[in-house]
């Protein structure tokens, strides 16, 4: 079961609202989510408390250094898929979930190009490549992007990362209401009403071809078993 977890050094980059949105559709697709809330702040673990049971989705909450493999270990039987919602660092704990993650999300936001966060992340998956020899593959969604934000700017933002060598979805995240909500009220873009959140339909589209365009990467069958990923088996090769 894949491994996904959501890194940018910089608080605020938008890595909650891209992991629960993940979380959240690939459930509504049938696949079981366990979501890995590794961020103390506990946003996505106090969205699981306001919205009762959440199909398919179970979340993990107080996750230390020491505990987290264990989690996945427990866990492993009963998932398809792994999210890990990390916070705005690069500490041990941020580090370690990258180690045992087999894609890395790096939420950029779309219009401010902020980059430094993600550059953090970025700069320390070559140095696990280059001291470890430990591949791991990753992709930056950009987020929050408005109309404002133009055709051509967020394609410069690509050409810059491209340069980089670095993937970015074609899918970014927009800036919704509906995203926002989903924190106030619990639940699911699915379980909003339509009534009172403006543009749900359009918010629902994103999040649903944003995650069919993360299952296209990390298909449930293709991945790493988590015993080797634990005991340092079959680990990628440079
Ligand atoms: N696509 C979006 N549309 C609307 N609001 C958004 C979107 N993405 C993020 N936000 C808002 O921006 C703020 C920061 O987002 P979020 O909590 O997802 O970032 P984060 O990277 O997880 O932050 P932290 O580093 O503090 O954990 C929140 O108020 C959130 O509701
Ligand atoms: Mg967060």
């Amino acid at each position: 079961m894949p491994v996904i977890s959501f890194a940018n050094a910089k608080g605020g980059a938008g890595k909650t609202t891209a992991a629960l949105l993940l979380a959240t559709e690939l459930a509504y697709q049938g696949f079981r989510v366990t979501v890995i809330d590794a961020d103390p702040q506990r946003w996505i673990s106090q969205w699981f408390e306001t919205s009762g049971t959440v199909r398919n989705i179970e979340v993990v909450s107080e996750v230390t250094l020491a505990s987290l493999q264990c989690h996945l270990r427990e866990m492993a039987s009963r998932t398809d898929y792994f999210i890990i919602d990390l916070a705005g660092a690069r500490d041990a704990l941020v580090t370690t979930a990258i180690g045992l993650s087999d894609h890395v999300m790096i939420p950029v936001q779309g219009s401010a190009m902020d980059a430094k966060g993600a550059a953090q992340i970025l700069d320390l998956l070559s140095y696990m490549k280059e001291k470890a020899g430990l591949v791991i593959p990753h992709s930056v969604v950009l987020t929050r992007v408005t109309s404002m934000v133009t055709t051509k700017a967020l394609l410069t933002i690509k050409g810059l990362l491209a340069a980089r060598g670095v993937h970015v979805l074609d899918t970014p995240i927009g800036e919704r209401i509906a995203f926002k909500e989903l924190f106030e009220t619990g639940g699911t873009l699915h379980t909003l009403d339509q009534a009172k959140v403006s543009n749900l339909d359009k918010a629902k589209e994103n999040a649903r071809s944003y995650a069919q365009e993360v299952m296209r990467l990390m298909p449930v069958k293709i991945t790493r078993s988590v015993a080797s990923r634990l005991f340092g088996l079959g680990r990628y090769a440079a």
